[in-house]
């Protein structure tokens, strides 16, 4: 006999989780069960559009076909080999990767936080054995504000207490300059210096874009001073502001990109470090790795999502959406809205502190059926998927409106 399972509210839901789940997150009160495209569903079967899509590991949407069903073939042949052996879905997933960026060589990881670690190793081992900086003196210069993810060394060069406080001690070895400084930059690079590792759109500060120049000027600097040029492109990356990466606004190819989130398609954790031949080279087999980096299943989906990137349509939808979503906000300053920072489909939009905070604006929109996550204070960002309709994304931000409207 099969046992019938009791059909739970989200209340019972959300009630159930108290007790077993660490309170590192503090989501929004609804619970999803299904979702397809732009559209999630909650367990009462109310929708709601996302205008989050996973921080931009959804950029594609929920279940996109072409994924899915790479996935499914895949999950029907081969999910895991490790790198002890080779598997037949890799080396076309490095390639056509290496491609799409520009670059030549793949490091491939599983999360976001994974591919800056290794890229930290990378950049370290770079300057040890090609620069010739003396061991252990290796120096990374970062942007104050930056969202790298969360590991111990990570968050060593977070500007971020909440991130940081508890969680010492710190890994040494990290500069810390303004964002959109190119004279700090300078000053903060030396003869140590191994990399400057920056987001060509600071996604977790509250999308904040950087003055025309600034990338190229990023490029311009690092390789007159002999270090290397690491793009963390997680969150910017794969289609979000209307190229496949965001250094492309300023036709910048950096020494290494960092990529995640979108990697994976919305089904498995994929990431990877791209970079020039003479960067990725370094690395000697057993000096660094990972028992699910590169597995057949992420290769697959991976190999899918550069795919559907190839043809530009994303990109291409991202850049016009955009121009609709910059329409919408700019007509909205004023009447709630203080100020914003668009960057293709994605923007960080600053409410009016009087209506609310961020999170009190993103209950409010989650109410009348809009998910969106706030940053700090009153601050929420917007970053549906790339797949939205412009009639989607008008009625979302009529909705955003009517809210806005309703809270004064
Ligand atoms: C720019 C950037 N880098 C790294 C990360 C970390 O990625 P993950 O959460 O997959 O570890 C994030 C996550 O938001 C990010 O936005």
């Amino acid at each position: 006999m099969t046992a019938v399972v009791p059909v739970r509210t989200s209340a019972e839901l959300i009630g159930a989780e108290e007790p077993v789940l660490a309170h590192n997150y503090h989501p929004l009160p609804v619970v999803v069960a299904r979702a397809q495209g732009a559209w999630v569903e909650d367990v009462e079967g109310r929708r709601y559009l996302d205008m989050l899509a996973g921080y931009s590991a959804l950029n594609f949407g929920h279940r996109h076909p072409a994924l899915i069903e790479a996935a499914h073939r895949q999950l029907d042949r081969l999910t895991l080999t490790s790198r002890a052996f080779h598997n037949d879905r890799l080396a076309e997933f490095a390639r056509r990767l290496a491609a799409l960026t520009g670059l030549d060589m793949v490091l491939p990881m599983n999360t976001g936080a994974e591919a800056v670690e290794s890229g930290i190793k990378v950049a370290r081992k770079w300057a040890y054995d090609v620069k010739g900086v003396p061991d252990g003196r290796a120096t990374i210069v970062v942007a104050a504000d930056n969202f790298h993810g969360r590991t111990t060394t990570i968050v060593s060069f977070s500007t971020d207490e909440v991130a940081r406080s508890g969680f010492g001690p710190f890994t040494p070895g990290f500069r810390v300059v303004p964002y959109n400084d190119l004279a700090a930059l300078e000053a903060a690079v030396d003869e140590t210096t191994a990399a400057v590792l920056i987001e060509p759109v600071q996604g977790e500060a509250g999308v904040i874009v950087p003055d025309d120049g600034y990338l190229a000027g990023v490029r311009e600097l690092t390789r007159r001073a002999g270090c290397l040029f690491v793009a963390d492109e997680i969150q910017s990356g794969l289609g979000r502001t209307g190229r496949t990466l965001a250094v492309e606004h300023e036709s910048v190819v950096p020494d290494v990109v960092l990529l995640g989130k979108a990697l994976g398609g919305g089904i498995v954790p994929v990431s990877a470090v791209v970079a020039r031949r003479e960067v990725l080279q370094v690395l000697h087999p057993g000096e660094h790795g990972s028992t699910f980096g590169g597995n057949p299943l992420a290769a697959a989906v991976g190999t899918a999502v550069v795919e559907l990137l190839e043809t530009g349509e994303f990109q291409r939808r991202a850049a016009e959406l955009g121009g609709i979503l910059r329409e919408g906000l700019e007509s909205l300053v004023g009447k709630g809205v203080v100020g914003f920072r668009s960057r293709g489909l994605w923007a960080g939009v600053d409410v009016d502190p009087a209506l609310g905070t961020g999170r009190e604006i993103s209950e409010r929109l989650m109410r009348e059926g809009i998910l969106v996550k706030d940053t700090h204070g009153s601050t929420i960002r917007l970053a549906p998927p790339l797949t939205v309709t412009a009639e989607e994304l008008q009625s979302a931000l009529h909705t955003v409106e009517k809210v806005l409207a309703r809270s004064a």
